[in-house]
């Protein structure tokens, strides 16, 4: 097979037809390096997932370890899912965490009801999230959920008889987000979801803690890890970065982090570049501006790799994206596998999937 391609000079010149992948994803190496211990899963049977702080270590450990276990396997031999409807209520716009939600389901046997506009729903006539949330229990078996109010998520558990996933909500935390963006890191470094880490990683944050619900949960989930970290550095402008108490709570739990207002100094010692833009602030997102930016002439580390939960604006220039410290594709990628270990174990049937004892009433 031929890897390039001559076009009439009409259209183009010559393109490379072979698929690229980047971000060396290393999932078998994940498999081999953490012990199983499915029954952690259990823990997720029919709950909610609203905040990050509702994971514990070995819980994100055994939900990478099944993600991996799934992405390495050409096929699942039983669809865990089928019969099963996952209802995806995205009040707010999006475009990976939905479709990768929905494209997990699929993967996993399941059908799907979706929303993606709120003016097609009651809520346009003033029917109550409360209300909502009880015809969800009637027509589905999980709900996802995005909206830009920060309680809705809330509003919605108060009658809710299914499990929800808050999949954004306002400022305030995008769990699953974090999740994938912890198991890229573990694909990358499968060593750091041990007791023994070959190596502390510093971790560059370029972000907003306080109003980037992707950056809050991360750093949550990464407290979880903090003996495997060096440091973390929240990279910004501005010095009113944390909420109150937010920055105490992620130190308490065992995180270094210092913060910086210039980047290209930070760059060199990074190991791990986390970036994101946006804030979502009521109907509308606000964007880190300035000259926080990366690109392929950006002075990083050998090795060190480039994480941003997407969508992209400036700050994250194409021309890093041929480059090995491009993980974010990889990052993006890999949310579908973490999100079909998560819904499995949620609607209770990981034993499907692992070798654990089915909870006495799951099907
Ligand atoms: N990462 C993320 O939340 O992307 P979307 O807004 O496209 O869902």
């Amino acid at each position: 097979m031929v890897g390039t391609l001559e076009l009439h000079p009409r259209l183009r010149g010559p393109i490379d037809v072979r698929v690229h992948h980047i971000g060396i994803e290393r999932p078998r190496l994940l498999l081999d390096t953490i012990p199983e211990n499915p029954g952690a899963l259990l823990a997720l049977g029919n709950r909610h997932v609203v905040s990050a702080l509702q994971f514990d270590r070995e819980l994100v450990v055994q939900l990478c370890r099944l993600a991996a276990d799934i992405e390495v396997r050409p096929t699942l031999a039983h669809m865990p899912l089928t019969g099963k409807i996952l209802i995806t209520a995205f009040l707010e716009p999006s475009t990976r965490t939905r479709l990768s939600f929905e494209s997990a389901w699929h993967r996993l046997g399941g059908d799907i009801l979706s929303i993606t506009d709120p003016t097609t729903t009651g809520i346009a006539k003033g029917e109550s999230l409360a209300d909502v949330a009880e015809m969800f229990s009637n027509y589905g078996d999980a709900v996802v959920l995005r909206d830009s109010g920060e309680r809705s998520v809330y509003e919605m558990i108060e009658t809710l008889r299914v499990p929800i996933i808050n999949a954004g909500n306002g400022i305030d935390e995008h769990p699953t987000q974090a999740l994938a963006d912890l198991y890229t890191i573990f694909k990358w470094r499968p060593d750091l979801a041990t007791d023994a880490p070959e190596t502390r990683v510093r971790i560059g944050v370029i972000g907003d803690p306080g109003r980037m619900r992707t950056v809050r949960s991360l750093l949550l989930l990464l407290s979880l890890f903090a003996w495997t970290i060096e440091e973390v550095v929240v990279i910004n402008r501005t010095d009113d970065l944390f909420d109150p108490g937010q920055r105490e709570q992620l130190e308490q739990r065992g995180l270094k982090i210092r913060t910086a207002t210039r980047l290209r100094p930070e760059l060199p010692a990074l190991d791990v570049v986390y970036i994101n833009s946006i804030a979502w602030v009521g109907d509308t997102f606000e964007r880190l501006t300035g000259d926080l930016q990366l690109d392929s002439d950006s002075p990083f580390k050998a090795g060190a790799i480039v994480l941003h939960p997407l969508a992209r604006g400036a700050e994250l220039d194409v021309s890093l994206d041929a480059t090995r410290h491009n993980w974010y594709f990889s990052q993006a990628r890999g949310a579908t596998f973490l999100r079909m270990a998560l819904l499995t174990s949620m609607v209770e049937r990981v034993h499907r999937v692992a070798d654990v004892k089915p909870p006495s009433k799951a099907v």
